[in-house]
């Protein structure tokens, strides 16, 4: 089956599943020859996942709130950046975004009338720290305060990120990830936050995607300071793995309910060839972009990422910080996207040689390699079809991911803090957002979760990215995840077809719903 054939039966599987829902029989076999990558439809049909399976959405401070300037708020880093001609598409800014400061009740009732069970957004150090250390802002606690009872009135878990990308700028004005102190800022940050918000928020991640915001932001310069050099990533990525461990501490030594899992971005990786050379680049690959802040913790060591010896030295690695890396979470969590294939690079290269897609990387052109210490060439293939940020869809990678990682880590709880596909369906004539195609990705990749869970994965939760459409990152308002549609103009949220569709799923723990 081509590619235009594949999306014809997934658009058909996802009005066929509007179409039950309103009575309808539906028409048997819409997806009996599934296109690649894809799940027959009688696999949709079996999935169940176990009773009190968390049903999610998830969302993030910068992209979603606005406020970035009110109730004394600091200016952080992507205020900095998005404040800078040139850096995101449109000139577009997160002053506003979905101004959930201020909508954030309206928001939770969404999330009430979908039967949602968990709520994962983060927290702005500036809001609470305006200046990253020292004085702390009480309206900037009272407002996440306000945020976490309204969720638990709704019945809704609170599932707080600490930090999901917006630095203080005063901190980067001291150097950023890249210098060690902010281990312990962070870690008085995470401590303050538990202190205020421990009594009633059991489940902290103390950091999103920590190798994208890591290499984006000090390796390849996409992402705010806009550094480019591999030092400088590897000086970061380490000062945040000693953060987590003492974030770790931090949050357990004033919250005795809190548990401390992870908000990793991962992607399972397929060796191009079956070549030994392709093989070990893909190890490389896991252990680089996978593992980087998972190993660290649950075994106190770096995986092996580079082709040579560690790089202890250009980390700033000091005796003794393997102890303050380790720490036991107490659940593992990770989001999925897309898959990556993986091959061995003969050349290396001096500085990032990627390509991104929102926060999805490819990298190395020819045959060179994406940085200059990993030796690995990475593609995004386009076998499946593709979202319209160009992200392939492939079903199959959350089964082998969850599997994996179950596997490598003794069969860790597992949380899915993100997954998600960009589309721009808008509302129609008659106000309604037919958002099929969205329904159709969830409904495959779900079958998948189900499948690894029946395989022995213990996955307990799954979040949909996103509550609602917002600021994404780079690319602005160019595109949209939500299962809400939101309009700029006037914030006026309409729940698309895929929320409803996931509301329904979140009642019923099954997909043919
Ligand atoms: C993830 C990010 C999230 C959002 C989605 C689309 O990588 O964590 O903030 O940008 O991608």
């Amino acid at each position: 089956m081509d590619r235009r054939s594949f999306i014809k039966s997934s658009l058909l599987a996802g009005s066929g599943a509007l179409a039950r829902t309103r009575g309808l029989a539906a028409r048997s076999g819409e997806l009996q020859e599934p296109g690649p990558g894809a799940v027959r439809i009688s696999e949709m049909r079996r999935a169940r996942f176990p009773d009190g399976f968390l049903w999610g959405m998830a969302s993030a401070a910068y992209q979603v709130e606005g406020a970035w300037n009110l109730d004394g708020k600091g200016e952080s880093n992507w205020d900095r950046f998005s404040h800078t001609v040139g850096k995101i598409k449109g000139g577009a800014t997160g002053d506003v975004a979905c101004d959930q400061y201020h909508r954030y009740r309206e928001d939770v009732a969404i999330l009430k009338r979908l039967n949602q069970k968990s709520y994962r957004f983060s927290t702005s150090w500036a809001r609470i720290q305006p200046a990253g250390t020292g004085a702390v802002s009480q309206r900037g606690i009272d407002y996440y305060s306000r945020l976490t009872d309204a969720l638990l009135e709704a019945g809704i878990r609170p599932f707080c990120t600490i930090y999901h990308w917006d630095l203080p700028q005063a901190l980067e004005d001291r150097g950023g990830w890249p210098n060690r102190d902010l281990a312990s800022y962070y870690a008085d940050f995470a401590g303050i936050l538990a202190k205020n918000l421990g009594d009633r928020i059991t489940t902290w991640a103390p950091f999103n995607m920590p190798w994208t915001f890591t290499y984006y932001g000090y390796g390849v310069g996409v992402f705010p300071p806009g550094k480019t050099s591999f030092d400088q990533f590897l000086k970061a990525a380490h000062t945040v793995n000693l953060a987590q461990g003492e974030a770790f501490r931090s949050i357990k030594a004033v919250s005795r309910y809190a548990t401390v899992g992870s908000a990793y971005g991962m992607a399972p990786a397929y060796p191009k060839t079956a070549s030994e050379a392709d093989r070990a680049a893909t190890a490389r690959y896991h252990a680089m972009n996978n593992l980087y802040f998972l190993n660290t913790a649950i075994h106190g060591e770096y995986p092996k990422a580079f082709v040579g010896e560690t790089p202890y030295e250009a980390m700033g690695f000091k005796p003794g910080d393997g102890k303050i890396m380790k720490v036991p979470l107490d659940w593992v969590g990770f989001h999925y996207y897309t898959r990556r294939i993986v091959s061995h690079a003969n050349e290396r290269c001096l500085s990032g040689n990627v390509r991104h897609y929102g926060t999805e990387t490819e990298g190395g052109g020819g045959s060179a390699s994406r940085d200059p210490m990993t030796q690995i060439h990475v593609e995004m293939p386009t076998e499946g079809p593709l979202t319209e940020a160009g992200l392939e869809i492939w079903p199959r990678g959350i089964y082998d991911l969850a599997m994996q990682i179950s596997r490598e880590y003794n069969h860790p709880i597992i949380e899915i803090s993100e997954n998600g596909c960009c589309y721009l369906d808008a509302p129609d004539e008659t106000g309604r957002v037919p958002d099929t195609r969205r329904i159709a990705f969830h409904q495959q990749i779900l079958a998948e979760l189900a499948r690894a869970i029946a395989d022995g994965a213990r996955v307990r939760a799954y979040h949909a990215w996103s509550l609602v459409d917002n600021f994404e990152w780079t690319d602005g308002y160019t595109e949209r995840y939500g299962l809400t549609y939101v309009d700029f103009r006037n914030q006026k949220r309409t729940i698309k077809d895929s929320g409803h569709w996931y509301g329904r799923v979140a009642a019923l723990n099954r997909l043919d719903v």
